[in-house]
């Protein structure tokens, strides 16, 4: 007995990452399964055809050929709606479904007969690390807005001695110190900058501090109580907004590089960096806002555009984890391998999907037909 798995290319323009390495298919066929990779679904990624096939897989030249009677799918985002009636009725779909407002497309999703997962609603919890995708790709977002700061900015960032006289260390402040946040700290503080940060939730603290980054946050009774405890922070009253604002022009406007990752479950972007912030800033200075898929935390941030406000360029990358796309997919993959591999029966090397267990129940959307997930289906809270 064995079980099928398919690995449709992405929209290359919009999607450079893959859902699958030659590592993790290596390891998806000692677990028993045959892996069909659609020719070309590898190559934003750096990874040619021939790697996939010398790790076993077999090669499909379109689409269709490459999902035919699969078993899973596996994809880095949710697909077209006129893809799913290809797959085999009750094959399993993972991805990053960005299933918030897009109930259309799931219901869809639901009536072609795939089981839906969207890997961004794995829960938090010790077991489930090795497959968290917010993580992985959030992680290396804040690394790459890091380089996307320092290739837009026209200075060095270490502090330089030379004959010709001393530059100085250039300061970076970093807003929002969760996964992302703190990886931009940590690859600032390498590159040499003098680096400080906010958030809204005390833990941040010290994780700042411990990186050797200065913490500046008004941090007044609400911040006390600013963590969810899922570990997410709250959106803050208008009063402590204010406060924040405050605290914070002073600063922004003698940074060199802003950097922002604040986000709020559920919530759009919060703003944090008015155009007069902006105005604040020296010709040349730089914002990178990681928020502008969400609504950006920067007034003057265009998602998928670089704007020139006066000097200042602030930078609204989209898909920012697919511009180190190599980088990106390994990591994702593997999350993929780690939850796919707890659905398989290791001594018949069957699929066995443990439809009660938690990981399944959290991040399961459509089943038999329906939308099945308590948040999109209408029947939940
Ligand atoms: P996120 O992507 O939802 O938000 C990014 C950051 O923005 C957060 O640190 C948040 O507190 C901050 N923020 C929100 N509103 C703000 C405001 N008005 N001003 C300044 N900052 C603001 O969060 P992310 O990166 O996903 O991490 C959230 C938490 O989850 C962190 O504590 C992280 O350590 C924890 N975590 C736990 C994991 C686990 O237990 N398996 C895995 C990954 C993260």
């Amino acid at each position: 007995m064995s079980f099928s798995i398919a690995i449709p290319a992405e929209d290359g323009k919009s999607e450079p990452r893959v859902a699958a390495t030659p590592e993790t298919v290596k390891k998806f066929i000692a677990l028993g399964a045959s892996v069909t990779v659609q020719a070309g679904a590898g190559k934003a990624s750096s990874i040619p055809d021939d790697a996939y096939k010398e790790a076993g897989a077999s090669i499909a030249r379109g689409l269709e050929s490459a999902v035919k009677g699969a078993d899973i799918v596996l994809r880095v985002r949710r697909p077209a709606v006129s893809e799913v009636p290809k797959y085999k009725k009750g094959a399993l779909l993972i991805a990053i479904m960005d299933p918030y407002g897009n109930q259309r497309d799931l219901t869809a999703i639901a009536k072609a007969g795939a089981v839906g997962f969207a890997m961004e609603l794995m829960p938090r919890i010790t077991r489930a690390q090795v497959m968290d995708v917010l993580s992985s790709q959030a992680n290396l977002a804040g690394y790459r807005a890091v380089i996307d700061a320092s290739e837009t900015y026209g200075k060095a960032l270490p502090m330089m001695m030379t004959a010709a006289g001393t530059v100085p260390a250039a300061k970076v402040f970093v807003m929002g110190a969760g996964v992302a946040g703190l990886q931009a700290i940590a690859t600032a503080r390498r590159l040499g900058a003098v680096v400080s940060a906010t958030d809204v939730r005390p833990a941040a603290k010290e994780q700042v501090e411990s990186l050797g980054a200065k913490f500046i946050a008004v941090e007044d009774e609400e911040f006390k109580q600013a963590e969810t405890a899922g570990g997410y922070a709250k959106e803050m009253s208008k009063e402590y907004q204010a406060k924040q604002a405050e605290l914070v022009a002073g600063h922004i406007a003698k940074q060199d590089i802003v950097i922002t990752t604040a986000l709020i479950p559920g919530r759009p972007a919060p703003k944090l960096i008015s155009k007069a912030m902006v105005e604040s800033m020296a010709p040349g200075s730089v914002i990178i806002d990681l928020a502008a898929e969400r609504g950006g935390n920067c007034d003057v941030a265009k998602p998928g555009e670089i704007v020139d406000h006066k000097g200042v360029s602030v930078v609204g990358h989209l898909n920012v984890a697919g511009r180190i796309a190599a980088t990106a997919s390994a990591l994702y993959a593997r999350n993929l391998y780690a939850f796919v591999e707890t659905m398989i029966d290791k001594e018949a090397k069957t699929l066995a999907v443990d439809w009660d267990d938690e990981l399944v129940q959290a991040t399961m959307l459509t089943r038999d037909g329906a939308i099945v997930h308590p948040a999109f289906s209408g029947k939940g809270e």
